[in-house]
């Protein structure tokens, strides 16, 4: 393995539209700042580089949804999402901004020279555009069947279905997201990155180079791109929320967010640091991109084609990519508020923000899809972090105050069980770095736990509480090695679980100045301190916590459930224009007749006053063709004709639909002739 001068960390940028929930910790945060805690253990350069993403269409869509500007979103998630990965622990060397100056400059200098390294193509062609918002609709401005799946509620860059990524004018069905209107067809110039022209690179680099050493998932994503074909993948949009494309003859339009928010790594970077080029440049530097699954395309092919066609970059050593954590069996989902947000934990379980790193990290969805319940985070905190952990630092501790006034002893002579201890630690410290080192972080905190477990198992096997009425000298021996098991867990835990480990070392009196190769030692507690008092690092949670966690998800479930029967939000306004081109009249159905091999359609013949006219109708499940003949309806009568099964229908009949989708006729309170006009 190559020994690296330095490492760059990053960890995706969230978008600044919403806040952090525990699906975000487990995918992406929480285990790249164990692998980042544990470089900084091991006396490794490292930088860890995160800030918010604040550009693109789910930023707009929140503004609009929220009734406000784009900048009052950004500013308000930004702040949200930096406290609460500090009150995590997410230790960010740096938490930047995309709306930020060095970011505006590094990412348009850096479209300027793929630009004039002629690495884009310059393509006029027809892209989806509502008329009555007078906008180009790219990516989640406009949903549709997904063609892959069929999925009705596709986004115009990704089925969140299938996973699988689209282009906008891939959708079936379109509808705009603004005016709910089918778009039509509108000409507009792009510049595209010609992916196709790295695809030997791609195959090279991570299929030859890499399919060993990086995550199958990524792997197999990246090796169906490359057999569907890379293709040319425009990196400007029609928008006025992002940055400014810098060229000439561009006005109105921007980056891509999928541009500029990678480059936004840079950017950071060079916020943080003059000397930012050796993070970036220096092929002795180790780069690694932590993310999500969503994110590979992104981050194995997109990113590092730029990087390549830039050409002064180092690319990415790895692109560890964890798949999604589900909350009760459920997918995590914002709009359905179905999460469990940080900010809300910490009002619940306050100073327990190691519980909920320990437990995603148990449960972290490294190879597949994995599920957070609140019965198994009770019970991981209940036996493995108070009954194992906590259990033993505490009797350490405890044990050695009743007997030695909170002394450590001088050890005597070792026997075999001591030996055989200390000399497990360094066994444990070996496999835990191996593990971190391949981004098998849920193993890695397996392994740990261990010594902790072995901490008990030696206190088991030992019995100071037994010996301690014979021989008190052995009992120092004993006390001595438990807590230099116990300063041993501080350092090898430090990185899993951040808050407890300075806790442990405030009782042991050990400064915050560890490192990785003090494990294994058996005298990192000197013989003579005097420790701290005894403090729990864990309790017990109660059934009555969990359960008010189940009540506010069963709470949530009925609002979601209601919230699927409510009454449909009125449309956009539309001009007086609009609604005197609608022709509505009053008629009489003379005969109705179920179209045969159809559940819904009934022919209707009508009389409109004027003229006999055909209308079919999807109203047989709700009503017989023999209750409506001779009934008054309202239809449409100038709806372009259109035919329904062969037949051709002449309008349309207006009826009322309640939001369990019942349907029923429109009446008038006085008798009205045929033809009649409603305005
Ligand atoms: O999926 C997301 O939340 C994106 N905002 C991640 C961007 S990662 C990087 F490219 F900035
Ligand atoms: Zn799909």
């Amino acid at each position: 393995m190559k020994d690296y001068k330095r490492y760059t960390v990053t960890a995706a940028l969230p978008y600044a539209n919403g806040p952090i929930h525990i699906g975000h910790l487990a995918g992406v945060y929480v285990p790249a700042d164990i692998y980042v805690r544990y470089l900084r253990l091991r006396k490794r350069d490292v930088i860890f580089i995160c800030g918010s993403d604040e550009h693109g269409v789910p930023i707009t869509l929140r503004a609009k949804k929220e009734g406000k500007t784009p900048q009052q979103i950004v500013d308000f998630y930004n702040e949200l999402n930096k406290k609460a990965f500090e009150d995590f622990g997410i230790s960010f060397d740096i938490y930047s901004r995309t709306s930020n100056k060095v970011h505006y400059e590094t990412a348009s200098e850096f479209f300027k020279t793929l630009y004039d390294k002629n690495e884009f193509l310059e393509l006029e062609n027809e892209q989806l555009f509502d008329e009555t918002a007078n906008q180009f609709l790219a990516d989640r401005y406009i949903t549709g069947t997904c063609p892959h799946c069929g999925y009705e509620k596709a986004y115009g860059d990704q089925c969140e279905k299938c996973g699988t990524s689209l282009s906008a004018t891939d959708l079936i069905n379109p509808v705009s997201v603004f005016s709910g209107t089918k778009p039509v067809l509108k000409s507009t110039k792009h510049w595209y990155l010609s992916l196709d022209k790295y695809s030997d690179f791609i195959q090279k680099w991570i299929i030859e180079g890499h399919k060993d050493d990086w995550r199958p998932n990524v792997v197999s994503q990246v090796k169906s791109w490359l057999d569907a074909g890379l293709r040319p993948r425009a990196v400007t949009r029609d928008l006025d929320w992002g940055v400014p494309v810098p060229i000439k003859g561009a006005d109105g339009k921007v980056l891509y967010v999928w541009f500029d928010a990678p480059i936004g790594y840079i950017s950071a970077t060079k916020e943080l640091t003059e000397d930012w080029e050796k993070y970036w440049k220096d092929k002795d530097t180790k780069l690694v991109h932590f993310i999500g699954k969503d994110n590979i395309v992104f981050h194995a092919i997109i990113f590092p084609i730029m990087l390549k066609a830039e050409g002064s970059y180092i690319l990415p050593d790895n692109v560890p990519a964890n798949s999604f954590l589900n909350l009760e069996d459920d997918k995590i989902s914002t709009s359905r508020n179905w999460a469990v947000w940080l900010h809300e934990y910490l009002e619940d379980f306050t100073d327990k923000q190691d519980v909920l790193r320990f437990v995603l990290t148990v449960n972290a969805p490294e190879a597949k899809d994995n599920n957070f319940t609140w019965k198994d985070f009770q019970t991981r905190n209940n036996k493995e972090l108070v009954a194992d952990f906590g259990n033993f630092v505490n009797r350490a501790l405890v044990l050695n105050n009743k007997y030695f006034e909170g002394v450590v002893q001088v050890p005597r002579e070792y026997q075999t069980i001591d030996k055989n201890v200390l000399s497990e630690i360094s066994i444990i410290r070996d496999k835990v770095a191996e593990s971190i080192e391949q981004y098998k972080i849920r193993e890695a905190l397996y392994f740990a736990m261990d010594l902790a477990r072995l901490g008990n198992k030696y206190f088991a096997d030992t019995e100071p509480w037994v010996v301690a009425k014979t021989d008190l000298e052995r009992v120092k021996t004993i006390l001595y090695i438990g807590i230099q098991i116990v300063a041993n867990l501080s350092v090898l835990m430090e990185a899993f679980l951040p808050f407890s480990t300075k806790k442990i070392r405030k009782m042991l009196n050990l400064s915050d100045e560890i490192f990785w190769d003090m494990i294994g030692h058996s005298d990192i507690v000197k013989s003579g301190e005097k420790l701290g008092k005894p403090e729990l690092l864990f309790e017990q949670i109660t059934d009555e916590q969990i359960q008010k966690q189940l009540d506010r998800l069963e709470k949530t479930k009925i609002e979601n459930k209601n919230a699927e029967n409510i009454i449909p939000k009125i449309k956009e306004n539309i001009t007086f224009d609009d609604f005197t081109k609608l022709d509505i009249r009053i008629g009489t159905v003379l005969s109705a007749e179920k179209l045969p091999k159809t559940t819904k359609l009934i022919k209707i013949l009508l009389d409109s006053g004027l003229e006999k006219r055909t209308i079919v109708a999807g109203i047989a499940e709700h009503y017989k063709p023999e209750e409506i003949i001779g009934k008054k309806v309202v239809f449409l009568a100038n709806l372009e004709p259109r035919k329904i099964k062969g037949i051709e229908s002449q309008g349309m009949m207006l009826m009322a639909e309640n939001p369990e989708g019942n349907l029923s006729f429109l009446i008038t309170d006085k008798e009205i002739q045929n033809g009649s006009k409603i305005s």
